[in-house]
């Protein structure tokens, strides 16, 4: 089976009441933990690249690893470019296999932000690519950008319909209230999600795919776990998955996730390194760290994302 776009993929989550996880992959025990996952739990997958990965894995690796968990799992898996800064990188991975790009114009004014979105959707519809485009911005940091809680701002829902009618888009990320990283909410805050903009922006797109960014949960067990075993990682709470759920029930059909991975990779190799000092074989610690990522999404397909035996 070749890679899938997202566009089944959202027509059937929209429909049934579900989202599909969108997991950031950087290397090949990350992809296989994924995919194990997925295939346990009959699940469909969106594997997506920053910017950042391609820098670190290079491009081919990732696409030919990718490939790979196609041809061992005959999973249906979107591989989807996450936060394309501007059309150059957009169009270098629609020429080089994707089958789903991002393009993140948040940061622009909103009139640049249509014409950027609108660039990349006629070359990627051109190609048989989606596209995802994003209104409102997210605090917390992404690559190299980093936005204060101050500057981000939640998405107005009287621009949806504009922005999605002049650029094509297939599907639209929102911003209320969720942000990017592992530090979120500070001990004690209450957090909360906008369902009041979520609402209005699938009244006024009906049918419409909308995705949400900084969607981890940074579940407290696996920070204690990476401080109990010499990390240093300052207390923080992400979003709780109930809310998350809740969101994919409504118009929500795509939910990124990349900190959650993060964290549970962390506890178990510190873990295990504690615990074994004398190993040195990096398959005997990147055995837990690949099952970690299996068990956390496992997790969010049956918890979260409600994708179990949707494939
Ligand atoms: O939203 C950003 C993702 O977590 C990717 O992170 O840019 O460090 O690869 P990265
Ligand atoms: P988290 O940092 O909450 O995992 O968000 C990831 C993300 O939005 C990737 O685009
Ligand atoms: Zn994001």
């Amino acid at each position: 089976m070749p890679l899938v776009t997202t566009a089944d993929m959202f027509r059937s989550a929209y429909e049934g009441g579900y989202a599909i996880g969108a997991f950031n992959v950087n290397n090949m025990e990350i992809i296989q933990g994924i995919v194990q996952a997925g295939q346990a739990l009959r699940a469909p997958l969106i594997l997506q690249v920053s910017k950042g990965a391609r820098a670190y894995a290079n491009h081919a690796y990732l696409v030919k690893l990718v490939e790979a968990a196609i041809e061992t799992t005959g999973l249906p898996i979107a591989l989807h470019l996450d936060h394309g800064p501007d059309y150059a990188t957009c169009k270098s991975c629609i020429d080089g296999g994707f089958s789903s790009v991002m393009i993140d114009g948040s940061h622009l004014p909103y009139e640049e932000n249509v014409a950027e979105t609108k660039r990349v959707v006629e070359y990627a519809h051109a190609h048989g690519v989606t596209v995802e485009g994003e209104l409102g911005q997210l605090a917390g940091v992404e690559d190299d950008v980093s936005v204060n809680a101050e500057d981000a701002s939640y998405t107005k829902p009287e621009q949806v319909q504009d922005f999605v009618g002049r650029t094509g888009v297939d599907s639209l990320a929102i911003a209320i209230g969720t942000s990017h990283g592992a530090y979120k909410f500070k001990p004690g805050q209450n957090p909360q999600l906008r369902f009041d903009i979520l609402e209005e922006v699938g009244r006024r797109l009906p049918g419409f795919p909308i995705v949400l960014h900084g969607a981890s949960s940074v579940p407290q067990e696996f920070v204690k776990q990476i401080n109990q075993y010499g990390g240093a990682l300052d207390d923080a709470i992400g979003i709780p998955e109930e809310m998350l759920r809740q969101a994919a029930k409504m118009a929500v059909c795509k939910i990124n996730i990349d900190s959650d991975l993060r964290l549970a990779l962390t506890a178990a190799l510190r873990k295990h390194l504690a615990e074994n000092p004398g190993h040195f074989d990096p398959r005997q610690y990147l055995t837990p760290a690949r099952a970690a990522i299996q068990a956390m999404v496992e997790h969010k397909i049956e918890t979260v994302l409600g994708c179990a035996n949707k494939i």
